[in-house]
């Protein structure tokens, strides 16, 4: 009898793809992780590409990309730009290596791939991406505003009236703001994004946002409406963050160029300056913190189309550029993304209704209404209600120091014109709300319709979900995206009400869930330019990011801002893409560098520790002590990567160091316990890697006798939640991470929700008295434990981008299906269990070009192991009575397991 048939609980079932011949075609192409990017500023532009194959294990071995300016020339296999060699890799992504890429440029690519029995795929579809100024000095418009003081409420309208004669080829809109925009042709506003451009620090970088307006403009009398609102340029109301006096504050300003391509070759560019008109728009308020005001009775029909008469109206003014740094935005943009109905409206007094949306969210509602002139309406945005029932801000208007009534907190103010049905909905601001109280001063008929609401984020394509047995796991599942995309505004924020605030702790914490679920890379590369914009010259990073100044002396140490080396890192793995680490890389030198200036010993308690507590402190210098060497740590591999050797030797002697002047002090190496032994020592312990290998296994047992003691619940703050369920799941138990993971009674997550949560909370009681915002992603690692633990989807360091997949599934006791998706760099990832009886039934997918090492355990044999040995597709490593370690390649698989 051999080995296998001896030990082998797991039977391979069957590999589900058809053997046979390869049809495989290069899909989902896409250039600097958008599909087809207008207006982007890269040099070097990166590609990315899939492949899709009948074929079991496909591997591309090399590839071969065409740039062309000329699509046919391009689809038809020949590029007057950049005809690549034939790339000897089996990676993605690509970078353009052709010759210095053209401003305003409409670039036709595709791309093939090499198997590696050197068989070539068919060239892919053609796409395209199209460069934008490339270089700031190709603007021709001037910077104008209308000059009003910044304390002045109204918005301002801006407008051009111009004359095209020729037949328009191609037209495209470039336009910088300080501030928000909305931007018009012709009476038609451009585009579905909302709050462009997104939030930079405004004195350092600027973003400009291109618009393929082509169709939007006609021969003879065109007109361009720009309407500008403040966004974070001029904050208005006034809180603890002192956002009204940043050091950048003005009216908002703005520069545009109109580029137009006649059809006979010829160009003409309309660009802004004192040519422009101005005047005050109906927007009265406008505050991307509070609410904004509309004054319905100060429309001006027709103000942004031809043949209206700027009556009243007067002259632009040129005005400087908020900074010299004038980028393109490349990123998936804020959107309305989900229309939501309300689920109910009560009328509570004679003039006051209440809605109720079912769910919590980040948005804006939309009314629908008709009423006497002069009505006024106001519309409070709440989470929540008060013992009456009655509509409560008093959870997130904490921070907030109005110095008079003109602008509460949440509540947009509507005046009606009286014609008809009206309708509103702000355009600057966004808030955090469930609950609407409509309140008028004059009667109103309204009906559940009359209010509808948008839930509104960066519009991140879902790249990954998570279905089980479980309901509480999967509302909890959804309660963590619902709160994840709440918090995604072109920057990751706190909470979507109180703060709106870049917070890097919650941040950091978050990105696993964030990059499981959703495909963020081009966000988090721009808020990872925020940080570089952010950071002193001595190495030092604010708490918030991008700030006023606020947070550069006040829980910014790196508990929260290892933002600059953790979120890097986790980009890298989970796309294989080192670029981001590249352009971080003397950022968090200078980071790590600093610490190390102020702290020799290797500890620090620089940092806010384990934030919100259940209850158990941790001391701060130990959890502060343990990021400073997680900074270090991925410092030194980064080294590694980039090939800086002298600079490797260095940070990873600095990590040894911070590890053990650590262990030194907080480790007692005769019990195994860390401090007093409490949940957040052991698993942060664990979970960064600070326990010498010779005692993880006692540490790791001291951490599930405390987690037993505790009661099987946790007893973590922010940091913590972090480490808690990885370190069981990691270490050994992986049941008890689940009986923790799963519990319904307080303290968990499971309480929440089956309290009726829809998002995740800042604080764990239900009563709590303080940091009591109802969505929160900080306490959201849970989600990516789900696609971790229980998928066992694991990003491979050495192999990153899901180039190779480890997978380690845990079929735990209590839950009878579980199954994650990832959508990777590669391909769709399916890792997806059912217990039927005694026998798991096991199915996994490993996409093209990507291989899986996968980890079973099987505790009793059964039956023997009869076809795993024989299938080609599958490896084995390693088999024994606990389990088998495989190498899959490409492929669809099936076990069973006993
Ligand atoms: C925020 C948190 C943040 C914390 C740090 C709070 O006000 O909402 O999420 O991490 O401050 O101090």
């Amino acid at each position: 009898m051999n080995r296998i048939d001896l030990f082998l609980p797991i039977i391979f079932l069957m590999v589900l793809s058809h053997p046979g011949f390869s049809q495989s075609t290069v899909t989902k192409l896409q250039c600097e992780y958008l599909e087809n990017p207008l207006g982007i500023d890269e040099s070097h532009p990166r590609f990315t590409w899939q492949t899709v194959s009948e074929e079991p294990g496909l591997m591309q071995q090399a590839y071969q990309i065409i740039v062309g300016t000329d699509e046919l020339d391009v689809s038809s296999g020949s590029g007057n730009v950049w005809e690549s060699e034939t790339i000897k890799s089996g990676t993605i992504p690509a970078v353009y290596q052709g010759p210095e890429l053209n401003p305003f440029t409409r670039y036709y690519w595709c791309v093939r791939i090499q198997d590696e029995s050197a068989n070539w795929t068919d060239w892919s579809e053609v796409v395209w991406f199209e460069t934008g100024l490339m270089d700031q000095h190709n603007w021709k418009g001037h910077w104008i505003s209308d000059t009003h003081d910044y304390k002045l409420k109204p918005a301002p309208y801006f407008r051009k009236a111009f004359n095209t004669k020729k037949q328009i080829l191609s037209a495209r809109v470039y336009i910088s703001v300080a501030g928000l925009y909305e931007l018009s042709i012709n009476g038609e506003r451009i585009g579905d994004h909302r709050l462009d451009p997104t939030y930079t620090r405004f004195d350092r970088r600027n973003l400009y946002v291109t618009h393929d307006v082509t169709t939007n403009l006609r021969q003879g009398e065109n007109v361009l409406g720009v309407l500008l609102g403040n966004g974070w340029y001029n904050h208005q109301s006034t809180a603890v963050w002192y956002f009204d006096q940043a050091p950048w504050r003005a009216r908002p300003k703005f520069c545009m160029d109109l580029r137009i391509t006649y059809a006979d070759g010829s160009e003409e560019t309309v660009s802004t300056g004192s040519d422009w008109q101005t005047a005050l728009s109906p927007v009265i308020f406008n505050s991307i913190y509070t609410a904004e005001h509309y004054d319905a009775r100060l429309e001006q029909a027709g103000w942004d189309s031809p043949g209206f008469k700027p009556e009243g109206w007067r002259n632009a003014m040129p005005t400087n550029a908020p900074s010299q740094n004038i980028t393109a935005q490349v990123l998936h943009p804020i959107r309305h993304v989900t229309e939501i109905p309300a689920v109910s409206m009560t009328r509570q007094g004679e003039k006051t209704w209440l809605f109720d949306f079912g769910r919590n969210m980040a948005g804006v509602t939309r009314i629908n209404v008709s009423g006497a002139e002069g009505t006024t309406i106001r519309l409070k945005h709440t989470e929540r209600l008060d013992e009456n029932g009655k509509a409560d801000l008093s959870n997130i208007d904490v921070h907030y120091r109005p110095t008079d009534d003109s602008d509460p907190f949440q509540t947009d103010i509507f005046i009606l014109r009286g014609e008809g049905e009206e309708r509103f909905m702000p355009r600057f601001n966004y808030k955090g709300f469930q609950y609407v109280e409509v309140s008028s001063d004059q009667p109103l008929e309204l009906t559940k319709e009359s209010l509808t609401a948008y839930f509104m984020h960066s519009d991140v394509p879902p790249s990954g979900n998570v279905r089980s047995s479980n309901t509480t796991l999967n509302r909890a599942w959804e309660a963590a995206n619902a709160s994840y995309l709440s918090n995604l505004f072109g920057y990751p924020t706190d909470c979507p009400q109180r703060e709106k605030n870049g917070w890097t702790g919650d941040a950091h914490i978050a990105i696993e869930t964030g990059l499981y679920n959703f495909d963020g890379i081009t966000i988090y590369e721009k808020w990872l330019a925020d940080h570089r914009d952010e950071q002193q010259p001595n190495g030092v990073l604010p708490a918030i990011i991008p700030t006023d100044g606020w947070g550069y002396t006040w829980a910014n140490g790196p508990d929260w801002t290892s933002t600059i080396a953790i979120i890097p890192w986790n980009i890298y793995l989970f796309y294989g893409d080192s670029r981001l680490l590249e352009r971080c890389y003397d950022n968090i030198k200078r980071y790590v560098d600093h610490i190390d200036e102020l702290y020799p010993s290797g500890i620090t308690d620089w940092g806010l520790g384990d934030w919100v507590p259940v209850k158990s402190k941790t001391p701060k210098e130990f959890t502060s002590s343990a990021y400073y060497y997680v900074d270090a740590l991925i410092l030194s591999k980064t080294a590694s990567i980039l090939g800086k050797e002298a600079d490797f030797k260095h940070y990873t002697a600095l990590a040894e160091k911070i590890k053990k002047t650590v262990n030194e002090k907080y480790l007692n190496r005769e019990t195994g316990l860390y401090g007093s032994g409490l949940q957040t020592e052991l698993s942060v312990a664990l979970y960064w890697g600070l326990v010498p290998q010779e005692l993880q296994a006692k540490v790791a047992e001291n951490l599930a006798k405390r987690v037993e003691a505790d009661d099987k619940h946790i007893d973590v703050g922010l940091l913590g939640t972090k480490a808690i369920l990885n370190a069981l799941s990691e270490n050994g138990y992986p049941e008890l991470a689940w009986e923790v993971a799963s519990q319904e009674t307080f303290p968990s997550w499971g309480w929440w929700i089956v309290n009726g949560a829809t998002t995740f909370y800042e604080n764990w009681p239900l009563d709590a008295k303080s940091d009591i915002s109802m969505n929160h992603i900080m306490f959201g690692e849970i989600s990516a434990w789900y696609y971790k633990a229980l998928g066992g989807i694991f990003p491979d360091e050495e192999q990153p981008g899901f180039k190779n997949i480890l997978l380690n599934p845990n079929f735990v006791n209590g839950l009878d299906q579980f199954e994650a998706t990832h959508e990777s760099p590669y391909g769709t990832i399916v890792s997806s269990w059912k217990r039927k009886g005694r026998t798991v039934d096991y199915q996994v997918s490993v996409p093209a070009n990507s291989t899986a090492r996968l980890r079973l355990r099987g505790t009793k044999i059964e039956e023997k192991g009869k076809n795993l040995s024989k299938n080609t597709n599958l490896k084995i490593l390693e088999l024994d009575q606990e389990q088998a370690i495989l190498e899959l390649k490409a492929g669809d698989y099936r076990f069973l397991i006993r």
